[in-house]
């Protein structure tokens, strides 16, 4: 197990609420499957993070879907919400009405993957408050406490909790979002898939960000080419820069320049986990009937 695993694993025994945050932009992509199962049978919250940036009416959609889990409550914040701590606190005392007062502290672990504006959370919620870390019973080396309320702790843990890339889409989701390394996939390919949602889900801010008369019959690679010449992006003999544009594309997005964009909703999410299931599940099948033929191959030899 590694030290985060660890970390967390230990952390989460004696915790009443495990705070998830998930970038609203694509809440199902930025989870980490493995907390889920670390934390199975705790309170969860989940925090909609930079919903600033996230299609307000999907984010509604998340919402409900979350709190219609057992044992779950969801909210949506940014790093403009002027009280976080209150938002927080209020959610995790409902999920566990019966802990609080000085003897039975209520106990909350956040996490996060890299990206999802966790410290930035943490500094504004320790504005007010000491943060208490290291060297103290009960505490890791590197771990966290924050006193949002004389019977509230909050614990961070130290190390990265990655997102696992279960869903192809949630990969190419993970990486427009830059939340996966500049490196990790092909910005090209990575733009284009992000165009290729845009196009279906939000065709008039993708035409006037990028000044596009229509988009009727063009394809991702098309809309590409007209950005990178929108934009000046291009090569000699009046070629055009695709990797320019491909960063254009993805630079905006980031910035929120294309408009307030969700790039996952709960039905497609469930649709796209379906087909990877079936996808692995095949895979699998494949793996066997290989494994099997080797084993037949072997006892045949003298
Ligand atoms: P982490 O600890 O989870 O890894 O994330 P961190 O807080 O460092 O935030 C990652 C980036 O996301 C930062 O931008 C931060 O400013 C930005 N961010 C955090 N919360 C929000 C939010 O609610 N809305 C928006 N729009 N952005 C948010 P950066 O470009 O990496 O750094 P910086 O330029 O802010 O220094």
């Amino acid at each position: 197990m590694n030290k985060a695993r660890k970390a967390l694993a230990e952390r989460a025994l004696d915790t009443d609420v495990v705070i998830e945050m998930l970038d609203a932009r694509l809440p199902a992509s930025s989870a980490n499957p493995l907390l889920a199962h670390l934390t199975r049978g705790k309170r969860s919250l989940k925090i909609l993070n930079k919903q600033d940036l996230a299609d307000p009416n999907i984010t509604r959609l998340w919402l409900d879907e979350y709190n219609s889990r057992p044992g779950t409550r969801a909210l949506a914040l940014d790093a403009g919400e002027r009280a976080p701590s209150q938002k927080l606190i209020a959610a995790c005392r409902e999920l566990v009405p019966a802990r609080g007062g000085l003897d039975k502290p209520l106990r909350v672990l956040i996490c996060g993957i890299p990206n999802v504006g966790k410290s930035t959370l943490i500094n504004s919620l320790t504005g007010r408050r000491v943060a208490k870390t290291g060297n103290e019973p009960g505490i890791t080396k590197g771990e966290q406490r924050i006193l949002l309320a004389d019977d509230f702790e909050l614990f961070d843990t130290p190390g990265m909790l990655w997102p696992k890339i279960e869903v192809e889409q949630g990969g190419y989701n993970l990486a427009a979002s830059g939340a996966i390394g500049r490196n990790a996939l092909d910005e090209e390919e990575v733009s284009l898939v992000l165009l290729e949602y845009l196009m279906l889900r939000y065709p008039e801010q993708l035409k006037q960000r990028f000044k596009l008369e229509d988009l009727d019959g063009m394809k991702d690679i098309d809309v590409l080419e007209a950005i990178g010449r929108r934009r000046g992006a291009m090569l000699g003999g009046g070629r055009v820069n695709i990797q320019k544009a491909a960063e254009i594309v993805l630079t905006d997005f980031r910035a929120g320049s294309i408009g307030r964009i969700t790039l996952e909703r709960p039905e497609e999410w469930a649709e796209w986990q379906q087909k990877a299931r079936e996808l692995e599940a095949v895979r699998q099948a494949e793996r066997e009937a290989r494994e099997k033929e080797k084993q037949a191959r072997s006892s045949r030899q003298p």
